[in-house]
């Protein structure tokens, strides 16, 4: 049943879940160097397009130069280090610093620097460019590494996902943005990432939001670091989404794409360490896990559903972050699978610091909890438990 993972063991001892010297350990040896969504390249279609974003520590930006080449920098002026952009917008004439005017081109190379004779003996400005990130593009959507020079080059981060495609496009008008949530979740961000490539608990748990998923009707796959989700109830070819929750979006009157009848395509895609795509037949959404300290993770969604529709996300949407603590219900009467797994993933991280608590048996199967290991691996690849 289970061939493409191992049998799975819990490799991360649980301080690594709720240890402050360990998230730091992560910050810097993981997130440093990992790969993180930007924006869509429909964001920046022309020259001098720009889009800022924070990234853990980082302070980013992607913008497309007039060769038309997408490239991605840290936002931090190599005079004093304030940020040289904000937002997203147009900037064609070259990048300048709010703060004392230098400006750079969209290179990232030092162009000019104010009052320079005057104030400045010397100033060698082929070594005051902005600094590199690493940047790549697959279908459609900008990533960005704040190492220039990654452990995991795009390529082989992202490989093979191509036999797992999903035909949304972003330039062709069928899906439109919808906008953004926060969830703000009490847990670690591994206790998070564990619980969504678990397929053991989705038809327990999910029951009724996603429907009979046991571990013989649904199935991860490995693809590098990253897994890949189908079900697989309906029998023939595995599929976006379960039978249960079909039926819920397309009795909420929530449209399906034209020519998403059958949805022969993965329904999560997750990204290692911190990156979930999750296309659908009623949109598209990017989910980015935000570590905010070893046990509280912010989860950013950005949606898209087919466009002149609302989208199918049936929780209604705060101004702020969406918390458990101001839901007015059982988080089990939400009819909502994220903020069952946030209710879940809550009680586990209470749990975490009690010197009760110990690891049970993984249950194995690429429907089950094998995925988990998988992913232990990979953090610990990158954050060697005897590497302190
Ligand atoms: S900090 Fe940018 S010009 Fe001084
Ligand atoms: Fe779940």
């Amino acid at each position: 049943m289970n061939t493409e993972f191992k049998p799975p063991m819990q490799l991360l001892p649980k301080e690594t879940y709720t240890d402050q010297a360990w998230f730091e350990r992560e910050r810097r040896e993981l997130f440093d160097r990992s790969w993180t969504y930007a924006c869509t390249e429909q964001a920046i279609v022309n020259p001098g397009d720009f889009h800022c974003f924070r990234f853990m520590d980082h302070s980013l930006f992607v913008v497309r130069g007039a060769d038309g080449v997408i490239r991605a920098f840290h936002n931090i002026c190599r005079h004093r280090g304030c940020e040289v952009l904000e937002g997203s917008g147009n900037t064609a004439e070259g990048i300048t610093c709010p703060y004392h005017r230098w400006t750079y081109q969209l290179g990232g190379e030092l162009r000019s620097v104010t009052n320079e004779d005057e104030c400045f003996e010397v100033v060698t400005k082929a070594s005051l460019g902005l600094n590199s990130a690493a940047v790549g593009t697959y279908r459609g959507m900008v990533f960005v590494n704040p190492s220039p020079d990654p452990k995991d080059g795009f390529d082989s981060w992202i490989a093979n996902m191509d036999d797992f495609a999903w035909p949304h496009r972003f330039d062709d008008e069928s899906i439109s943005y919808i906008g953004e949530m926060v969830y703000e979740m009490h847990c670690n961000w591994k206790v998070f990432y564990e619980n969504a490539i678990d397929g053991y608990h989705l038809g327990y748990l999910h029951d009724k939001t996603l429907g009979k998923l046991y571990p013989s009707k649904n199935v991860w796959k490995p693809v590098g670091r990253n897994v890949v989700w189908y079900s697989i109830e309906r029998g023939g070819e595995p599929q976006s989404n379960s039978i249960l929750s079909a039926e819920i979006a397309d009795d909420s009157g929530a449209p399906r794409l034209p020519g998403h009848e059958q949805a022969f395509y993965p329904g999560v895609v997750m990204l290692f360490p911190l990156t979930i795509l999750s296309p659908s037949p009623w949109g598209f959404y990017v989910s980015k896990l935000e570590p905010v300290s070893p046990e509280i993770t912010h989860m950013r969604v950005y949606s898209w559903a087919p466009t002149g529709s609302r989208g199918r996300m049936n929780v209604e949407r705060p101004d702020g972050p969406v918390r458990l603590s101001d839901l007015k219900g059982h988080p089990l009467d939400s009819g909502n699978f994220q903020i069952e797994d946030m209710w879940i993933c809550e009680k586990i991280q209470r749990n975490l610091r009690s010197p009760n608590y110990k690891f049970g048996p993984l249950a194995d199967g690429a429907g089950a909890e094998a995925p988990l290991m998988h992913f232990q691996e990979s953090v610990l690849d990158y954050v060697p438990i005897d590497g302190s």
